[in-house]
C-alpha cells in the first residue's frame, strides 16, 4: 500500500495534536510515510514537536518526523498539507472579539466585523503557503481548516484558481455527531443533504445509509433543544458558550422550521441577542486561552518532561476526523460523501455561479464534485446574496487596498446596523492590524 507524506502548517495550532493522534490511529487506512509540522512561530511549535516526537517514537517510529520552520524543508517532497494557521494567533483573535463589542456589535472569529479582520490577516498568511506548497511540491493538495474558511475560500479563488486547496469546515462535522445521538446511530450511518456558504447554512434533510428519512425526528428535538446533546461525545464545541450555542439553534430553528440551520447563523439572525449575551472582558478568545491552548500546551510539557506520552492527554474530535477522512478520499478515490466549500456552478441553482458555497460532495482523486441541491427559497436566498456580496467585496477591497470597498463590506454585514458603525469599527480595526 502507498504511504503519504504530510506536512501541518500551523504545526502549533491547539488542534495539530489531535490530528496527529487520528493520523496514528488511521495507519490502516492511511498509511504515512512522514509527517513533518511547519509553523513560523518556531518556539511555540517547538513545545508540541518535542512532545509529538516522543509520541511517534513510542506509537510509530517508521514515520520520519520533523518540526521545522524552514518553508523548503517543510513542503518538499508532500502529498498532503494540513493546513490550520492563525494569523496574529489569539493575541489578534482577543482583539478581532473585543474591538466590535466595543462598539456594541458582534465580536467573532469568523462572522461581523472580526472576522473581516482576521479574513484579511488570513488571506496574507495563505497566499504565503500556498506559494511554498507550490513551489516545493507542485502536486500536493492543501486541505485548509485556516479560517475564515469562506473569505479564504473566496480569496483562493480569485487570486490562486488553479492552486490545489480545498476549504473545509468542521462545525457541520461536529453538528452532525449530535445528530447521530439525536437519532441513536452513528454519523458514519447517515448522509445529509445541505446548502449555504461557509458558516451560513442549512440542512435540508438526514437520512440513514439505508434511506431511512430521520429529518423530522431530528426537528423535533431541535425544536425543543437545539442541538444541546445528554451526554458529550467530543471535547470539541463543549465548553460554557458553545453549550450555550447549541441551545440557541432552537431560536434559529423557529425563525424557518422547514430546514436545520448551522449554528453559526444565531450571529446574523440575533445579533443583538448575541451582544446583549456577552462578557465584554472576557470573550471566547479568553475562554480558549485559560482552556485548550492551556491545556494542550501543559499536555506537551509534561510529555516533554516525563518522557512518555503513553496515556497522554490529547483527544481526537470530528475536527480530525474530518481532515484525515478527506486526505484519505483524496488518496483512495473512495468518493465519499462530505461537505465542502467549492464554486457553486450550479449547485444552488439560483444563485451565482461564481460563489463559493457549502455543499456535500463526492470526493475522490480527482477533488469533489459537488451534487445538486437544487433552488432554495427566497429568505436564504436573500441572507446569502447578501452575505455573499459582503465577503466579495472584501476580498475586492484587500485586493485592491480600497478603504470604500472595505467599508462597503462592513456596511453589507447583518451583524452591522449602519455605515456609521461599520466606520467607526473598521477604523478601529485598522489601527489594531497595522503590523499586519
Ligand atoms: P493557534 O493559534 O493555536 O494555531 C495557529 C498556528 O498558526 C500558530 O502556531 C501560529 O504561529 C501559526 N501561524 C500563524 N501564521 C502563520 C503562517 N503565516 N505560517 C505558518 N504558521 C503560521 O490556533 P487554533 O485555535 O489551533 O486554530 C488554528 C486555525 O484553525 C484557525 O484559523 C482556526 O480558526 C482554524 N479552525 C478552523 C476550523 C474550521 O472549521 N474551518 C475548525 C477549527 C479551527
Ligand atoms: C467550529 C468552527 C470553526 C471554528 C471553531 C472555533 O469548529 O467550525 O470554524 O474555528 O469552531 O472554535 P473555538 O473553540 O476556537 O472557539
Ligand atoms: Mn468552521
Amino acid at each position: 500500500m502507498k504511504k503519504f507524506s504530510v506536512v501541518i502548517a500551523g504545526g502549533g495550532s491547539t488542534f495539530t495534536p489531535g490530528i496527529v493522534k487520528m493520523l496514528l490511529a488511521s495507519s490502516e487506512r492511511f498509511p504515512l510515510k512522514k509527517l513533518y509540522l511547519y509553523d513560523n512561530d518556531e518556539e511555540r511549535q517547538a513545545v508540541l514537536g518535542e512532545a509529538i516526537e516522543i509520541m511517534l517514537k513510542e506509537d510509530a517510529p517508521e514515520v520520519e518526523f520533523v518540526y521545522t520552520a524552514d518553508p523548503e524543508v517543510a513542503f518538499t517532497d508532500m502529498d498532503f498539507c494540513m493546513a490550520h494557521i492563525r494569523v496574529g494567533k489569539y493575541a489578534m483573535r482577543e482583539l478581532d472579539e473585543k474591538i466590535p463589542l466595543k462598539h456594541n456589535v458582534v465580536g467573532q472569529e469568523t462572522c461581523g466585523a472580526g472576522g473581516m479582520a482576521y479574513g484579511m490577516r488570513s488571506i496574507t498568511g495563505m497566499l504565503e503557503i500556498i506559494d511554498y506548497m507550490e513551489k516545493y511540491s507542485p502536486d500536493c493538495w492543501m486541505l485548509n481548516y485556516s479560517n475564515p474558511a469562506s473569505i479564504v475560500a473566496e480569496a483562493c479563488r480569485v487570486l490562486r484558481p488553479e492552486s490545489k486547496v480545498l476549504n473545509i469546515c468542521d462545525m457541520p462535522v461536529g453538528t452532525l455527531r449530535r445528530m447521530s445521538q439525536i437519532i441513536g446511530t452513528t454519523p458514519d450511518q447517515l448522509e445529509v443533504d445541505y446548502f449555504g456558504l461557509n458558516h451560513f447554512g442549512w440542512w435540508t434533510s438526514v437520512r440513514g445509509k439505508d434511506g431511512t428519512d430521520y429529518t423530522q425526528l431530528v426537528k423535533d428535538y431541535v425544536k425543543e433543544n437545539g442541538y444541546l446533546n445528554q451526554v458529550e461525545i467530543d471535547t470539541q464545541h463543549t465548553d460554557p458558550s458553545w453549550q450555550e450555542t447549541h441551545k440557541k439553534a432552537r431560536d434559529i430553528y423557529a425563525v424557518d422550521p422547514r430546514f436545520l440551520p448551522n449554528t453559526y447563523l444565531k450571529y446574523y439572525l440575533f445579533p443583538d441577542y448575541v451582544v446583549e449575551n456577552s462578557n465584554k472582558e472576557y470573550t471566547r478568545a479568553n475562554e480558549v486561552m485559560d482552556g485548550r491552548e492551556k491545556d494542550v500546551f501543559e499536555t506537551a510539557r509534561h510529555i516533554i518532561e516525563t518522557g512518555t506520552a503513553k496515556d497522554n492527554g490529547f483527544h481526537i474530535d470530528s475536527h480530525a476526523y474530518f481532515i484525515v477522512d478527506l486526505a484519505r478520499a483524496i488518496a483512495f478515490n473512495t468518493h465519499e460523501r462530505m461537505l465542502m466549500i467549492v464554486e457553486n456552478n450550479g449547485a444552488i441553482a439560483n444563485f451565482p455561479d461564481d460563489a463559493m458555497v457549502e455543499v456535500p460532495c463526492i470526493v475522490g482523486s480527482k477533488g469533489p464534485e459537488p451534487i445538486c441541491q437544487g433552488q432554495i427559497p427566497m429568505f436564504q436566498q436573500a441572507l446569502m446574496h447578501q452575505q455573499l456580496m459582503c465577503e466579495k467585496l472584501l476580498v475586492q477591497g484587500y485586493i485592491e487596498q480600497d478603504y470604500q470597498k472595505v467599508w462597503q463590506a462592513f456596511t453589507l454585514s447583518r451583524t452591522i446596523p449602519s455605515a456609521t458603525v461599520a466606520k467607526e469599527v473598521l477604523d478601529d480595526l485598522i489601527i489594531a492590524n497595522k503590523n499586519f
